[in-house]
């Protein structure tokens, strides 16, 4: 990630690293959020229960057009919604309904570049992993991930980045042993220096030697770039495969840069959530794993770098075969 171990504190998840700063900032009434459309459920609801006790106003920009499939461009999306109060905007780097990438250094770049400096906080679920990243070089303020998606360790194992110099700016909420220094009596003196204050008490530390491990197998199949074309590359062959059956749309209108691969199975030109239950359930019963994402109603899957393009084509066949038996 490109960033001092001193910069990041273990959590156990995308969502507590996100809380650590939402909950950390002293909020002002009349202070303003600004997310995406495209933001997780649990993100939204930590913003709008900020919202409801400080007297924050949240503002949401479009990354979804109205039919729920085409692209928006973020840069000037952001733009047109930043306030005078802003003071926090919210993305994630990789969208996972649309696998859309975001470009993080130019969105950190604009909202820094603000006469109020506006800092960035950035659901990373979809990214650490996935993307070669240089957090420092981006300039992103706050960064929250896990280990448990595109790194394949064990669940309930992730982490917080925040910049050294927005430390003193976000107080630790949850507090406990692991995040304060203490005297000769064991008495609390005051915080740990780095990001270690934002740790709070015994976790399940059994989980780390199963990331490491996990991060070491990955390591034994070329650097994070390698890694990440081959998902690209792998990305491609899929989304195009897709798009040339009549009965499939793909969200995104080209192939997108990252692993997530998003589709509707159109019924009379429509898409059909009844459809896309029936084909996830279908196609997990012939061991193909898939998801379904209520909106915009589509399946979405998943390509890593050890995909095989066998799988691919296995897919794409056991679609339209799905097809053709239903009569679509
Ligand atoms: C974009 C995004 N944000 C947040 C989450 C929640 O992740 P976690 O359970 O690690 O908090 C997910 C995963 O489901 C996700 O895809």
């Amino acid at each position: 990630m490109g960033v001092a171990s001193e910069t990041i504190a273990l959590t156990e998840s995308v969502t507590v690293g996100c809380n650590i700063p939402l909950w950390g900032l002293d909020w002002q009434p009349g202070d303003r959020i600004l997310l995406s459309d495209c933001e997780h459920q649990g993100i939204v609801a930590t913003v709008q229960e900020i919202s409801r006790r400080f007297g924050v106003a949240v503002d949401v920009f479009p990354l979804l057009t109205p039919t729920g499939s085409a692209l928006i461009d973020p840069l000037q999306a952001i733009e047109a919604h930043l306030q005078p109060r802003t003071r926090l905007l919210i993305v994630s780097h990789i969208l996972w309904n649309t696998g859309q990438v975001l470009p993080l250094t130019e969105i950190v770049q604009l909202c820094h570049q603000r006469p109020a400096p506006v800092w960035v906080l950035v659901d990373a679920a979809q990214s650490v992993g996935m993307l070669p990243l240089d957090l420092v070089a981006s300039g992103v303020d706050f960064y929250a991930f896990t280990g448990h998606k595109w790194c394949c360790g064990p669940a309930g194992l992730g982490g917080y980045y925040g910049r050294a110099d927005r430390r003193d700016r976000v107080a630790p909420t949850y507090i406990g042993w692991r995040g304060v220094t203490v005297d000769h009596q064991g008495q609390p003196t005051g915080w740990e220096a780095d990001n270690r204050r934002y740790e709070v008490a015994t976790s399940d530390y059994a989980l780390m030697p199963g990331l490491r491990a996990a991060l070491g197998i990955h390591d034994q199949w070329g650097n994070a770039e390698a890694r990440y074309q081959r998902i690209s590359a792998l990305s491609r062959y899929l989304w195009s495969a897709l798009q040339a059956l009549p009965q499939v749309r793909c969200l995104m209108p080209h192939p997108p840069a990252s692993g997530l691969i998003s589709f509707q199975v159109l019924a009379a030109g429509e898409p059909s959530a009844q459809h896309h239950g029936r084909l996830a359930a279908d196609l997990e019963a012939a061991g193909i794993l898939v998801r379904t994402l209520r909106y915009p109603s589509c399946v979405r899957a998943c390509v890593h770098y050890f995909t095989t393009e066998t799988e691919l084509n296995h897919l794409v066949e056991a679609i339209r075969n799905w097809a053709i038996v239903h009569g679509i």
